[in-house]
C-alpha cells in the first residue's frame, strides 16, 4: 500500500515517514522544504533501511501532483504540508489562507482525478473554542480561532467535511493534535526550527544546549496549580503511530471523522521545565514575564475516542519525551545544520 506524505520532511512527517516505512508501506513524499531539509528524509531511510520516494515542490503545484499520482498508486494521503507559526500567521494572513487552504483544495482535486479518496489531515487543537470544559473532546464547540492559521485549520475541517457529505465514497480523517514534542530515540530525527523558536519544548532545549540565555516563562498568574500555563505534551513518536492507525481505519471508513491526539495528561510549564533538568541533569535557566497574548490556562485532550475507535493511545511518558527532545538536540546543536 503507497502513502503520498505531503510535508514529510517536516518534524512531525519525518516521524511518520519512520513508523510507516518500519509498517512496510511503501512512501512518497512531496515538500518544498520550505520549513525543513531533505537530510531528515536521507536520515529516516538510513533509519529504517528503506527507501521512500522524494519529490521536491509545492502542494500547490498541480501539475507535479499529477504527474506525482501518475508515477505512483497511491492508495492514502496524509496531509501535514502548511505553514504553521500562529504568531506569523497574524501577520501574513494572506500567505498562511493562500498556503494551507490552497494546498488542500489542489490537493483534493488531484485526488479525485485519480479516485484517491482516503486522506488524513493535520489539524489542531487549536480549532476548539476557549471556553470548552476540559478535557476537549472531538464533540467540544469548535471555531471562534483568534488568529489566521487557527482558521486554516477550522476551514479545511469543512473543506473536507463538506467533500465526504458530497461524496459518500470520500473518507477524511481530521487529527487533531495538542502539543507534540520529543524526538526520534535514536537522536538522529528531530525539531529544527527556524529562527526563534515560538514553542516551549524546542525554545528550553535550545537554553539547555546553550543557544539561547534563559527561558521566558509566560506568566505564573494562571488557574493552575503552579500557576503557569498547562497543555497536553505528546510523545512525536507517539503522534506519528496514530497517523498509522489513522491510515489504517480509513481504509475501512468513508466519511469525515475527527480524532483526538493527545495524552489526556495536563503539565504546566515549570513541571516541564523541571522534569527536563532532572532526567538529563543539565540547568535549564528561566524568568516568568507576562503572559503571551491569546494563550489560554489549561489546554488537555480526552483521547477516549481515539483509543477505542482507532486503538490507538499515547505510551510514552514526559520523562520520555524529555530525555528524547535532549539526545536529538545535543548530538544536533545545529539542528540539520542548513
Ligand atoms: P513542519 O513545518 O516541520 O512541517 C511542515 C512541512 O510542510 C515542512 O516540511 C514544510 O516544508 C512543508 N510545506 C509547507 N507548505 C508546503 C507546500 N505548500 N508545499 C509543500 N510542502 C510544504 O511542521 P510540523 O510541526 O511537522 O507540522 C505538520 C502539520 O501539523 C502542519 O500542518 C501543522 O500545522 C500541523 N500541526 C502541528 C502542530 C505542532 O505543534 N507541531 C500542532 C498542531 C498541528
Ligand atoms: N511558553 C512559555 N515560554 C515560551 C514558549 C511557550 O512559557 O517560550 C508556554 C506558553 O505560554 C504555553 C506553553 O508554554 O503555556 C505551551 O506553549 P507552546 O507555544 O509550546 O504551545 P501552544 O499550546 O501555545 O500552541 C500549540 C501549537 C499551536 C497549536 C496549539 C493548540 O504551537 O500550533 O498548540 O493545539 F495551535
Amino acid at each position: 500500500m503507497a502513502i503520498l506524505v505531503t510535508g514529510g520532511a517536516g518534524y512531525i512527517g519525518s516521524h511518520t515517514c519512520v513508523e510507516l516505512l518500519n509498517q512496510n508501506y511503501d512512501v512518497v513524499v512531496i515538500d518544498n522544504l520550505c520549513n525543513s531539509s531533505a537530510e531528515a528524509l536521507r536520515r529516516v531511510q538510513e533509519l529504517t533501511g528503506k527507501a521512500l520516494s522524494f519529490y521536491e515542490g509545492d502542494v500547490r503545484d498541480e501539475a507535479l501532483l499529477t504527474k506525482i499520482f501518475e508515477g505512483n498508486a497511491i492508495d492514502c494521503v496524509i496531509h501535514f504540508a502548511g505553514l504553521k507559526a500562529v504568531g506569523e500567521s497574524v501577520f501574513q494572513p494572506w500567505r498562511y489562507y493562500d498556503n494551507n487552504l490552497n494546498a488542500t483544495l489542489v490537493l483534493t482535486k488531484v485526488m479525485e482525478r485519480f479516485g484517491v479518496k482516503k486522506l488524513i489531515f493535520s489539524s489542531s487543537a487549536t480549532v476548539y473554542t476557549a471556553d470548552n470544559e476540559m478535557p476537549l473532546k472531538e464533540t467540544s464547540r469548535t471555531g471562534g480561532c483568534t488568529n489566521p492559521y487557527g482558521w486554516t485549520k477550522y476551514m479545511t475541517e469543512q473543506i473536507l467535511s463538506g467533500l465526504c457529505t458530497a461524496d459518500k465514497t470520500w473518507g477524511a480523517v481530521l487529527l487533531r493534535y495538542f502539543n507534540p514534542i520529543g524526538a526520534h530515540a535514536s537522536g538522529r530525527i528531530g525539531e529544527d526550527p527556524r529562527g526563534i523558536p515560538n514553542n516551549l519544548m524546542p525554545f528550553i532545549a535550545q537554553v539547555a544546549v546553550g543557544r539561547r540565555e534563559k527561558l521566558s516563562v509566560f506568566g505564573n498568574d494562571y488557574d493552575t496549580h503552579d500557576g503557569t500555563g498547562v497543555r497536553d505534551y505528546i510523545h512525536v513518536v507517539d503522534l506519528a503511530k496514530g497517523h498509522v492507525a489513522a491510515v489504517r481505519y480509513a481504509a475501512a471508513h468513508t466519511g469525515c471523522e475527527a480524532f483526538n491526539l493527545g495524552t489526556g495528561i495536563g503539565y504546566s510549564v515549570l513541571d516541564i521545565v523541571s522534569t527536563f533538568q532532572k532526567v538529563n541533569g543539565i540547568p535549564v535557566p528561566y524568568e516568568i514575564t507576562a503572559r503571551r497574548p491569546g494563550d489560554i490556562a489549561v489546554c488537555y485532550a480526552s483521547p477516549d475516542k481515539s483509543r477505542e475507535v482507532l486503538g490507538w493511545q499515547a505510551e510514552k511518558t514526559l520523562e520520555d519525551m524529555c530525555r528524547d527532545t535532549w539526545n536529538w538536540q545535543k548530538h544536533n546543536p545545529q539542528g540539520y545544520g542548513e
